[in-house]
C-alpha cells in the first residue's frame, strides 16, 4: 500500500530538455507520457500538483542573441515555447485518464488556453485538477526557475520540486569532479554563498525570503516524485 501524502500541494519544475528525451530538439511523446504516470500517481494519492515548464527543447535565446538579436525578443520568443510545452503536457495528462488538466499563461494567449489568475488557479487546484503554468513570469529577463519560485510562493505550494537528470545537488559537477559528493540537505544560504548551480539567485532568493522548502530530484527514475510526495528523504537533495 502507498503511504500517505506528506505534502498538500506541489509544484513541479521541468525544464524544457526535459521533454527532449534523447532527442535534441522538441518533444518526445515517450517522456511526456512517462511524466503523466509519474504525476497521476501522485494525484491518486490527493495531492495537488501545479508544473512550471520551460522551453530550451523548442527555442534557446542566447544564440540568437549572440548574434544579435535583441534580447526582449528572444525572451518573449522563449515563453511563446513554454506554451506549446505546457499544452504537450496537458494533453499527455489528460490522455492518462482519471485526471483533468489546466493550462494558465501569463501572457494572454486565449484562443489557446487561459490567463494567469491567481484565485482561478486555486480553484482549479482544489478540485484536483493538474494546472501547468505557462509563459514563466510574462517578463523579461526572468528565467522559468524564477516563474516556478514565483508561482509556488503564489499557490502556497507547501514544497517545490525541481525535475533534473542528476539525483541531487552536488559540492562540485559529478561529471567532471568524481570526488563530488551529493548533499541530502543544504541551505537557500550555503547554496548561493557557495553558488551550487541549482537555480538561478533570483529564483533562490525568493524561495529563501517566503520559506519555500524545495526538494532537486531525478525525474528519469521511475516512481521518485511518489516517493518524495510521500516524504522520503533519501531522494534527492532538500533546500530550505
Ligand atoms: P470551473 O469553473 O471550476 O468549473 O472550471 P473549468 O475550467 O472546468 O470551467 P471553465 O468554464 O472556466 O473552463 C472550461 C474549459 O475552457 C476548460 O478546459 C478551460 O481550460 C477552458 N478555458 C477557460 N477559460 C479559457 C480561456 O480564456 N481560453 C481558453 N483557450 N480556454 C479557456
Amino acid at each position: 500500500m502507498t503511504a500517505p501524502a506528506a505534502y498538500q500541494r506541489i509544484l513541479l519544475k521541468l525544464s524544457g530538455e526535459a521533454l527532449m528525451g534523447d532527442q535534441d530538439f522538441g518533444i518526445s511523446p515517450e517522456v511526456t507520457a512517462f511524466l503523466a504516470q509519474e504525476i497521476k500517481a501522485v494525484v491518486d494519492i490527493g495531492v495537488q500538483v501545479a508544473l512550471v515548464v520551460g522551453g530550451g527543447n523548442i527555442f534557446r535565446g542566447e544564440g540568437l542573441a549572440r548574434a544579435g538579436m535583441d534580447r526582449v525578443t528572444g525572451d518573449q520568443m522563449g515563453m511563446l515555447a513554454t506554451v506549446i510545452n505546457a499544452l504537450a503536457l496537458q494533453d499527455a495528462i489528460e490522455r492518462v485518464g482519471g485526471m483533468q488538466a489546466r493550462v494558465q499563461s501569463a501572457i494572454r494567449i486565449n484562443e489557446v488556453c487561459e490567463d494567469f489568475i491567481r484565485r482561478k488557479a486555486m480553484r482549479h487546484l482544489e478540485k484536483g485538477r493538474v494546472l501547468v503554468f505557462a509563459a514563466g513570469t510574462g517578463n523579461p529577463f526572468f528565467t522559468t526557475d524564477s516563474a516556478a519560485a514565483l508561482r509556488a510562493v503564489e499557490v502556497e505550494a507547501d514544497l517545490m520540486l525541481k525535475a533534473t537528470k542528476v539525483d541531487g545537488i552536488y559540492t562540485a559537477d559529478p561529471k567532471k569532479d568524481p570526488t563530488a559528493k551529493r548533499y541530502e540537505e543544504v541551505t537557500y544560504d550555503e547554496a548561493l554563498a557557495k553558488r551550487l548551480g541549482v537555480m538561478d539567485q533570483t529564483a533562490m532568493v525568493l524561495c529563501r525570503d517566503h520559506g519555500m522548502k524545495m526538494c532537486v530530484y531525478d525525474m528519469t527514475v521511475p516512481g521518485a516524485l511518489l516517493k518524495i510526495v510521500t516524504g522520503d528523504t533519501a531522494i534527492g537533495t532538500r533546500v530550505n
